[in-house]
């Protein structure tokens, strides 16, 4: 038995993996990913593949990028972790200034915690608290969300989701929200065309908003892009409206910008490109350059304030980790940031994520693409049953899986969301390999088409 082969076996004997069907899993030949190398993952057999879903959305800069490694050896040679419960660290104190310092405006105070669903739960129980402690506030509990929302996969963060395969089970367990129509108009929730569709979803946004005005706490939303749902693109204005309305009717804006963040979508984050800025904001993912579990909920100096006064009037939001601000995660990402600031990141990203467009413009007419969508360097190829109808393929079909599958072939690496071909390379791409990114997707797609994978 090679080592390759010891190892999956021991992997399917001991391991149970994060959103799989393990009965496939077992039965599979999965790779086992050994080291990485700039934009390429390399398995215990030598084979390389280029990182097309960046490890899941969270590299930025590629695998072993020199600052990155040496800021973490830098780091480990003074501590790897000491509590942030009644201590503070030098790291942390850096990166919260450093964070701030991109932030959009108005938010003043970072709260730091170890991944997306927990800062987004995070996010959650400060809305919440907050007008708990606000003169007049008690009777703003509830939440707006988004229909295809995804927010993460602990019990907050999944009462404010709405994707149903991940979440429905759980809906007993869960806190209801007022749940809005997505405003996705590849699949207008009102039947509509693109630019109707784009105003009846804001218009029934505002309406909602209005007429929930004293009761929400909150409108929660994943700015621009709604990743996890199968990249769906917010029509524009629609962030900018929320902003208005939820600033008219005195509710909280959480942006949750756990996907989005750090250039993915050709901005630092997405919520500048339509002048937004959340009273709230979550970031993770890229916040370490993709190397280490770190996570920050950022807020604005009014709702900071509304948890001071003396230790007795128990405003204190009590919420806390073992791996708060771990300092190693901290240094990774203080070298992320100042390679954000040191090179013109986001110009590349602009020039890279035109090239992807001119490359995805290809396919637009190909036999069962029935949508492309794109921001930046994030984007989606929704395949179809059929084009006139939009019908979906039966899912035992597993269409993006078997693209997924065949793409390997041509050394590279995705993970679909369903049907959805799901593209979001590191913001370190050379133009070349996006392109061999499309054009490879592309050919996996007709491959399997012609029943080839
Ligand atoms: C928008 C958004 N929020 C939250 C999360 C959850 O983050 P994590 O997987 O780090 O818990 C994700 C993960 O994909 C996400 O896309």
């Amino acid at each position: 038995m090679t080592r390759t082969e010891s190892l999956r076996r021991r992997d399917q004997a001991a391991i149970w993996h994060p959103f799989t069907q393990m009965a496939e899993w077992e039965a599979d030949t999965p790779l086992v990913i050994e080291r990485g190398e700039g934009n390429y993952l390399f398995d215990t057999d030598g084979n390389r593949y280029f990182d097309g879903v960046s490890s899941l959305w969270v590299n930025v800069f590629g695998h072993r990028r020199r600052e990155i490694d040496e800021a973490i050896r830098s780091q480990l040679g003074r501590i790897a972790h000491s509590t942030f419960l009644g201590l503070t660290h030098p790291p942390a104190i850096e990166l919260a200034e450093k964070l701030l310092a991109v932030a959009p405006a108005g938010l003043s105070r970072v709260f730091f915690s170890d991944n997306g669903s927990t800062a987004m739960e995070i996010a959650i129980k400060m809305a919440f608290q907050y007008w708990r402690q606000r003169e007049g506030g008690d009777g703003r509990t509830e939440f707006l969300t988004l229909s295809e929302a995804y927010h993460g996969d602990t019990i907050g963060s999944v009462s404010a989701g709405g994707i149903d395969l991940f979440h429905k089970i759980f809906r007993p367990l869960l806190f209801s929200t007022h749940r809005i129509p997505t405003p996705h108009c590849y699949r207008c929730p009102y039947g509509l065309s693109r630019p109707s569709c784009a105003l009846a979803c804001a218009a029934r946004m505002e309406e909602e908003v209005r007429s929930r005005r004293g009761t929400l706490a909150a409108a929660i939303v994943e700015p621009l892009v709604q990743g996890a749902a199968g990249m769906l693109m917010m029509p524009e204005g629609y962030l900018a409206r929320l902003q208005a309305v939820t600033r008219e009717c005195g509710v909280l804006l959480v942006c949750d910008e756990v996907a989005t963040g750090f250039g993915r979508t050709g901005t630092m984050f997405a919520c500048e490109q339509e002048g937004v800025s959340p009273d709230i904001m979550a970031v993770a993912k890229g916040l370490t350059g993709g190397y280490l579990p770190l996570a920050a909920t950022l807020a604005t100096e009014e709702v900071y304030a509304a948890f001071l006064g003396r230790y007795e009037e128990f405003k204190t939001f009590f919420h806390g980790h073992s791996y708060t601000a771990n300092p190693l995660g901290c240094a990774a990402a203080l070298a992320t940031l100042s390679i954000f600031e040191r090179e013109d990141v986001l110009g590349r990203v602009a020039d890279l994520a035109r090239r992807m467009g001119v490359e995805l413009a290809f396919l637009a007419d190909a036999p069962h693409v029935g949508d492309i969508r794109r921001k930046g360097l994030m984007a989606g190829i929704e395949i179809v049953a059929s084009r006139e109808t939009k019908e979906s393929f039966p899912p035992e079909k597993k269409f993006g899986r078997r693209v997924a599958r065949k793409a390997r072939e041509k050394g590279i690496i995705l993970r679909p969301l369903g049907d959805v071909v799901v593209l979001m390379p590191p913001l370190s791409s050379t133009e070349e390999e996006i392109v061999h990114l499309v054009r490879s997707a592309a050919w996996a797609i007709d491959e399997v088409l012609a029943g080839r994978g």
